[in-house]
C-alpha cells in the first residue's frame, strides 16, 4: 500500500474533517492509570456511558477512517482491544509501558509510511473531531514538524507546561513536565492537552534520540518539543478555547467530573431540541440517547444506551431505560426499569414496571405494577396491571392478565413459550405451564393452573372445586370449648 501516494494534505471543504491519504493516528492507551487505583485499565472507566478511549476513537474514525487509526495498547491489552474491536481500529502492542514518547517508537513500523500522524491520549475523551481538525488544519498552515494542541485550564497541576519562545507566538521551545518545573515555571498557566500533529520525517529521524532522564525513567513523547527545535524544526501550539474539551482524566474525581460535563451537554442538548428535563443534573443520560419534543424527564431518571424516546413522552422519577425505543406519548410511571425494549405509542408502563430484554409493547398497553416480562410481545390495548411475569411470550391484542398470574416458562431445562390469542380473558392467580396455548375469545377461570391447550371462546376452569362444609367452624370451636382433644372430624 502506497501511503505517500501524492495526495498531499487538504482538509476537505465539505466537512472540515474528511479523511486524507497521507494522515494516520495513532492513539495512546497502553498506560496504566496507576493514580486511578483501579484493576480496570483506565482507558476502559466510563464517562457518559462509554469507555474514555470508546470516545477517543469516535473522535479519530470522525477524522480518517478506522483502518487508518492505531491504537497503541499494552496493560490489559486483550481486555482493551475487545471492548473496542467492533469500531474497526487497528492495534499496536507496547508490551512494557515506558512512556508516551516509547509508545510512539512501537506505533513506528505501522505508521511511519504516512506523510503525517495525529496523536491523541486515550484519557482525554471529550475532545471533539473539529478541535482536532483545527489542530491539524494549523499545522499545515504552519507547515510545523511538531504542533500541539494547549489550554489554560482552572487547574494546572499534574499537567505538562508549555514554553512558548515569546508571549503570542506561535513557536514553542518546550514542554517541561509537572515534578520538572523550575520555580519560575510554576506559574505557567499554559497546558499541554496531550494531543498532537507530527510530520513522521522528522518525528521518526529524531525519535530515537528519546532519553528516560525524568522522575519516571520514561521516554516523554513531550521531549520531542525541544528535540525537534533543536533539530532546526518548526514546533508551534495552538490553544484550545474550552479548556473542558481536552482535560484527561487521571483520578477518579477527575473521571466523575468529566462525566457530569458531558451528561449536562447531552441534557443541554436535549432541552435545546425541545425536551423538558426538570432537574437535568440528577440525570443520568447517555450521550446516544435521543428524546423527540415535548417530552418531559423528571428528576432521577437514567436514559441509557441507545434508548430512543419519541414525542409527548412522560418518563417519571426513578425509572431506568437502557436500549429502549418509546413511541409517542408513552407514559413510564416512577421506579421502572426498561431494558432492550421496545414500547409503543399511546403505552403506560409501571410503577414499579420491569420490562426485561426482548419485550415488544404494542400501543395502548398497560403494564401496572410489580409486572415482569421478559421476551414478551403484547398486542394493541393488552393489559396486565398488577403482579404478574410474563416471561417468552405471545399475548394478543386487547387481552386482560388477572393480577398475580405467572406464566411458568422454564421447566428446570428448558425456556417453553405461552401464546395467548386476542380478546382473552386471564382470571388473577393462574398459573400458565408453558409450552401452553390459550385462543381467542377464551376465558381462564381465577386461580387455575393450566397445563394444556385451551380452544377458542371456551371457559377453562383449573382448579380443584371449593367444598363447603356446614356449620364445620362452629362444631370445631364447641368441641374445644368442651375439652375434649380428639373426635374433631377434619
Ligand atoms: C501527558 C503529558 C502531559 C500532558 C498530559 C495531558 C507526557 C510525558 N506528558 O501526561 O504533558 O499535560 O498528558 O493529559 O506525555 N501511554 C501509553 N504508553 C505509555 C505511557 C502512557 O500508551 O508507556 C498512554 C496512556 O494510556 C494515556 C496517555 O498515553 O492514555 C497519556 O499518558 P499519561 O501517563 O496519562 O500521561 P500524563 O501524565 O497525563
Ligand atoms: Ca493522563
Amino acid at each position: 500500500m502506497n501511503y505517500r501516494n501524492g495526495c498531499g494534505a487538504e482538509m476537505s471543504q465539505q466537512s472540515g474533517t474528511a479523511p486524507e491519504a497521507g494522515l494516520a493516528v495513532v492513539i495512546m492507551a497502553a498506560g496504566k492509570g496507576t493514580r486511578l487505583k483501579s484493576r480496570r485499565p483506565k482507558v476502559l472507566h466510563e464517562v457518559g456511558g462509554k469507555p474514555l478511549l470508546a470516545h477517543v476513537i469516535a473522535a479519530a474514525t470522525a477524522i480518517v477512517p478506522a483502518e487508518r487509526v492505531f491504537v497503541v495498547v499494552g496493560h490489559q491489552a486483550e481486555r482493551v482491544r475487545e471492548a473496542v474491536a467492533a469500531s474497526g481500529v487497528r492495534f499496536i502492542v507496547q508490551a512494557e509501558q515506558r512512556g508516551t514518547g516509547h509508545a510512539i517508537q512501537c506505533a513506528r513500523p505501522e505508521v511511519e509510511g504516512f506523510e503525517s500522524i495525529l496523536v491523541l491520549s486515550g484519557d482525554v475523551p471529550l475532545i471533539r473531531p473539529e478541535s482536532i481538525a483545527r489542530l491539524w488544519q494549523f499545522h499545515r498552515e504552519q507547515k510545523a514538524a511538531m504542533t500541539l494542541l494547549t489550554t489554560r485550564p482552572e487547574e494546572v497541576a499534574g499537567y505538562g507546561r508549555v514554553i512558548r519562545c515569546a508571549p503570542g507566538t506561535p513557536e514553542v521551545e518546550a514542554i517541561v513536565e509537572q515534578k520538572a518545573l523550575t520555580a519560575d515555571q510554576q506559574s505557567i498557566g499554559e497546558i499541554n492537552a496531550g494531543i498532537y500533529a507530527f510530520q513522521t520525517a522528522p518525528l521518526f529521524g529524531h525519535l530515537g534520540e528519546l532519553k528516560a532522564r525524568n522522575a519516571h525513567a520514561e521516554l516523554y513523547l513531550t521531549d520531542m518539543a525541544a528535540l525537534l527545535r533543536a533539530a532546526g524544526e518548526r514546533v508551534v501550539a495552538i490553544e484550545a478555547p474550552d479548556a473542558e474539551e481536552v482535560l484527561g482524566a487521571n483520578t477518579l474525581a477527575e473521571l466523575a467530573s468529566l462525566d457530569a460535563t458531558l451528561r449536562a451537554a447531552t441534557a443541554r442538548r436535549l432541552m435545546a431540541a425541545g425536551v423538558t428535563i426538570f432537574r437535568p443534573e440528577t440525570c443520568v443520560i447517555d450521550a446516544g440517547v435521543e428524546v423527540a419534543p415535548d417530552s418531559v424527564i423528571e428528576p432521577f431518571v437514567q436514559l441509557l444506551g441507545a434508548t430512543r424516546i419519541g414525542g409527548d413522552c412522560r418518563i417519571r422519577s426513578y425509572t431506568v431505560i437502557e436500549n429502549c425505543t418509546l413511541g409517542e406519548s408513552v407514559e413510564v410511571l416512577p421506579h421502572c426499569v426498561l431494558a432492550g425494549s421496545a414500547i409503543g405509542a399511546g403505552a403506560r408502563i409501571g410503577p414499579f414496571a420491569n420490562m426485561r430484554p426482548g419485550c415488544e409493547i404494542a400501543e395502548q398497553v398497560h403494564i401496572g405494577n410489580f409486572v415482569e416480562a421478559k421476551n414478551t410481545k403484547l398486542g394493541k390495548g393488552a393489559k396486565s396491571n398488577h403482579l404478574a411475569y410474563l416471561g417468552d411470550s405471545e399475548i394478543g391484542p386487547r387481552t386482560n392478565i388477572g393480577a398475580g398470574t405467572i406464566f411458568c416458562n422454564y421447566d428446570g431445562v428448558k425456556k417453553h413459550k405461552t401464546t395467548i390469542g386476542e380478546g382473552v380473558f386471564v382470571g388473577s392467580n393462574s398459573t400458565l405451564v408453558a409450552p401452553v396455548t390459550i385462543a381467542d375469545g377464551a376465558y381462564v377461570g381465577a386461580a387455575s393452573c393450566i397445563t394444556k391447550d385451551v380452544p377458542a371462546d371456551a371457559l377453562v376452569v383449573g382448579r380443584a372445586r371449593q367444598v363447603t362444609k356446614e356449620g364445620w367452624a362452629a362444631a370445631r370451636r364447641k368441641s374445644r370449648q368442651g375439652g375434649s382433644t380428639t373426635g374433631t372430624s377434619r
